[in-house]
Order: C-alpha cells, then structure tokens, then sequence
C-alpha cells in the first residue's frame, strides 16, 4: 500500500482562494480495467499545478477528467466527482462544450487545421459565434500577443499554419485557446515535442499567464516543474492502478518527498 502524503504541513493552504478545480474520490476504469483510484486534489486559482508521475500512471487519464475529454474514450467509466468553480462538472449542468471554452487544452503536439493562421486562431470563438463578425480581428490580435506570436506572424496571417515550426505552432494552439478567454488551460506535456528554445518560451508563457488563468501541467520534465509549478500531484502506480501519492508545494515535492514512490520515481528523472 503507497503511503499517501496529501497537502504536506509546510504548504499551508489556510490562506487562499476558494478551489477553482477540485477532484473528490475520482476513480476511473476503460473497458472493466481500473485506470485511477480514489483521487482528491484541490487547485487553487492563478497557479500553475504539476502533475507529475511515471508513464502509464494516469496523468493524461486524470486531466481529460478536468473537461469531459475522457467521455469520449470508448468504455471509460468515471465515478467520485469534480467541482469547477463550487458546482460539479459531471452533474450535467454545463454542457461538455460549454465547460471545453472554460477549460481550455494544449495537448503534447501541436494540433492546427490546414488553414491560414488567421482562421487557426479564430476557430472556436467564430464557430461557437462568441463575439461579432466585426471584432475578430481583434480578437486574433490580442490572442496572438497573449501566446507571443504576434510579433512572428504579423505580416502574413493568410498564410497556411502548416507552415509554421512546431514550436510556433504550439503557441498559436495556445493562442485559439486563449481566444476564447478560459478560465483554465490544461496541458499535457506541451513542450515534449520542442526544441529547448520554443520550451523555454512556453515556460515563461506559463509564468505569465499564470497572472490571470490556472494551469494544470502534465509534465516529465522535473527541471520545467520546478521552473513553473506552484504545487505538484505525483501520481504513481499502486497494485496495477493509478493513486495519487502525494500533493504538496513545488519545492516541498521535490526536495523533500514523503512518499517512497514519489523518492523512487525523482530518483529515476
Ligand atoms: N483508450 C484507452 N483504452 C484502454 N486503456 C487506456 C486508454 N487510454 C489510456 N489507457 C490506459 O490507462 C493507463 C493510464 O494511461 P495514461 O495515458 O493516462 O498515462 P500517463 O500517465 O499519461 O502516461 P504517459 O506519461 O506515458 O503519457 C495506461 O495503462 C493506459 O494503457
Ligand atoms: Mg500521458
């Protein structure tokens, strides 16, 4: 049996914010196999919160949880709930599409549609007709500062998105994200398919967004967790299923873990 280590003593927690995620006995099984076991994290708002852990241990299982994703992987069964801002997310309430504009998605590689880089950005907010015809443009502007593309695609914003690096790729699916102003961006391992360069400029984007969002990071790289996390989850493999281990402060976590498992996985990265 892992020992679990929730919210270590020295992060307090007594002074923040109202949780603006928050997994209570979540459990996850695909096709019969349990996947997740009774996991409960609080993320508070304006943070950027780690998950961490080996492969094959749940982490991307966990963060399709956060917008309805995993719905949509066949035979998944989710049980326990979520809360999004105090109301439960697997309630019905909010539509998955409506959550999907709130909570936003940066997956490992860069995922862009063979259209201009214009109508990359614009995509979600023309379809779902958030703003006028009129204001798009604007929006697109302010999308593309916001992912620090702006400057590099100024100039020819007809031209197909294909074009561009990977690394400039991945910060124009951030900005169609963030055109649609969510309140929290998940990102599995965005930076794994980059070069260091483009990795260092989607950590300092982290940093700043951090400002007015709240991110949850999926990520292998120890180095990128303790250059952007607040807090960490280490979720580790218990008896075939997915536990989280232990959830405490970033440099808490990562100097001084009080799970075996989570000592045995640092020391392997
Ligand atoms: N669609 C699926 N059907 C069946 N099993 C799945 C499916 N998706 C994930 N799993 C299983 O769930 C477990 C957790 O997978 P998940 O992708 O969440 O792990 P991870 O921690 O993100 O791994 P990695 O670090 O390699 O990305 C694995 O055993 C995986 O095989
Ligand atoms: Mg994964």
């Amino acid at each position: 049996m892992l020992k679990l280590a929730q919210d270590s003593a020295c992060c307090s927690t007594e002074t923040v914010s109202p949780a603006v995620l928050e997994a209570r006995g979540l459990s996850v099984s695909i096709a019969g196999r349990p996947i997740l076991k009774d996991v409960n994290l609080t993320i508070q708002p304006r943070q950027v919160f780690g998950i961490i852990g080996p492969s094959g241990a749940g982490k991307s299982t966990l963060i399709k949880c956060f917008n309805r994703l995993i719905e949509l992987t066949p035979r998944a069964v989710v049980s326990g709930d979520i809360t999004f801002n105090q109301g439960s997310i697997l309630s019905g309430a909010l539509h998955p599409d409506d959550l999907r504009v709130r909570i936003g998605m940066l997956f490992q590689q860069p995922v862009v549609f063979p259209k201009s880089i214009y109508q990359n950005v614009i995509f979600g907010v023309r379809r779902l007709r958030m703003v006028s015809r009129r204001a798009l443009p604007d929006v697109a502007e302010a999308a593309l500062r916001e992912a620090a593309l702006w400057e590099e695609v100024k100039d020819r914003l007809t031209d197909s998105a294909l074009k561009l690096s990977v690394g400039q790729q991945q910060r124009l699916c951030l900005a169609r994200t963030l055109a649609m102003q969510p309140e929290v961006i998940l990102m599995d391992e965005p930076t794994s398919a980059l070069d260091p360069r483009s990795t260092e400029a989607i950590e300092q984007l982290m940093l700043r967004l951090k400002e007015r969002h709240t991110i949850v990071l999926v990520t292998h790289n120890i180095g990128q967790a303790r250059r952007v996390c607040d807090w960490l989850a280490c979720v580790c493999v218990n008896n075939g299923v997915g536990e989280v281990a232990e959830t405490a402060c970033c440099d808490q976590m990562l100097d001084n873990p009080c799970c075996q498992a989570v000592v045995d996985y640092l020391k392997r990265n």
